[in-house]
């Protein structure tokens, strides 16, 4: 890899395949291969942690919206039916669609006939098996997947992450470090992100109200929010965002172990402003809003129904 110098730094700077790569030096490459998306035309999209939770859920809202989507995770199980399900929910959607607008022409497709390909609901969706954490998977990846319009990342892994520091055990715990802070920056490295597009993280409430035994989860959401203010200004023009989501209902809840899950899900809903939980889709409405202004980088959305407050 060959390096040039920052000119008002003096820094070297990667020329290899990276964001900054394309965003600056790639305006042959954008205009050749795509135009700069509009705040409609989402374009090209990689959502890592896009089989479960909030990341199918934005994986589900790009279908939606028109956009190439592939999804990424290390259980290719999970990965396959999760866009089985989307290519299933676009295809539903576009047939009622139809049905709508020719009044009593109904086109129907069954999920087992859905072709591998693009959906007849506008957006794409396939899947890549990868371990967002392991440099050499995530190069990999992302040399596959080629240039894209916006990386969205969902990816954590929780197991061991929770626990005292006095008895943390680092080697069970480092999946949640390796995964949500180090995958972000192997994303930041390694994903062709053209002309106009962006990179979206998710770090999360215990960055702000951490709860006991919560050392790694706080430290590694915090982290991430200024891993981001770092990358808009290095990477910029292509923009850096976080969402930061309260207490989302999804399968996270379950690998916590906890007996009483669903009385302290329940006495949080009780707690907050909003008077509920967030939804997937709340937090696939925020990205999306994210993804589609252009002016919006360097920034921390707080999606969590006002648990900051109370
Ligand atoms: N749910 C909440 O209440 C809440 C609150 C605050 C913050 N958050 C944050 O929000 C994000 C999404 O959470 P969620 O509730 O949607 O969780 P989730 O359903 O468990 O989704 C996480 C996804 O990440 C994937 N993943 C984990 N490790 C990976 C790795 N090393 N490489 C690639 N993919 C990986 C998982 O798939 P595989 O296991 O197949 O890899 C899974 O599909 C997380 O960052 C979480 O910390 C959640």
């Amino acid at each position: 890899m060959t390096a040039n110098k920052n000119p008002s730094t003096g820094i070297p700077t990667p020329t290899s395949a990276s964001a900054r790569d394309i965003a600056t030096s790639g305006q042959a490459t954008a205009a050749a291969e795509q135009a700069v998306p509009s705040w409609d035309d989402i374009g090209r999209a990689v959502v890592i942690g896009g089989g479960s939770g909030m990341g199918r859920a934005i994986a589900a809202a790009l279908v939606a919206a028109g956009s190439r989507v592939t999804i990424v995770g290390r259980s290719e199980e999970r990965l396959a039916r999760a866009v089985r399900e989307l290519r299933s929910a676009a295809v539903g959607a576009a047939a009622s669609a139809d049905a709508d607008a020719a009044s009593g022409h109904t086109v129907v497709h069954s999920a087992a006939a859905v072709p591998a390909g693009p959906t007849t609901g506008g957006g794409e969706v396939d899947w890549m098996v990868a371990d967002i954490g392991d440099e050499v998977r995530a190069a990999r990846l992302f040399e596959q997947i080629g240039p894209v319009d916006h990386v969205i990342s969902t990816a954590a892994d929780v197991g061991g992450a929770y626990g005292p520091i006095g008895e943390f055990d680092f080697a069970a715990g480092r999946g949640f470090l390796d995964t949500k802070l180090i995958g972000s920056m192997l994303v930041a490295k390694y994903a062709r992100v053209r002309a106009g597009g962006s990179l979206t993280f998710t770090s999360g409430i215990a960055a702000y109200r951490p709860a006991a035994g919560g050392a790694m989860v706080a430290a590694v959401n915090g982290a991430l929010e200024s891993l981001a203010y770092a990358l808009a200004v290095e990477l910029g023009p292509t923009r850096v965002n976080v969402v930061s989501p309260g207490w989302v209902r999804t399968s996270i809840w379950d690998r916590l172990g906890w007996p009483d899950k669903e009385q302290r899900l329940a006495a949080m809903a009780g707690r907050l402003p909003a008077g509920r939980l967030g939804t997937p889709e709340d937090i696939a409405a925020a990205v999306l809003s994210l993804l589609r202004n252009p002016f919006v980088t360097g920034t921390v959305l707080h999606v969590d129904g006002g648990h900051r407050l109370v």
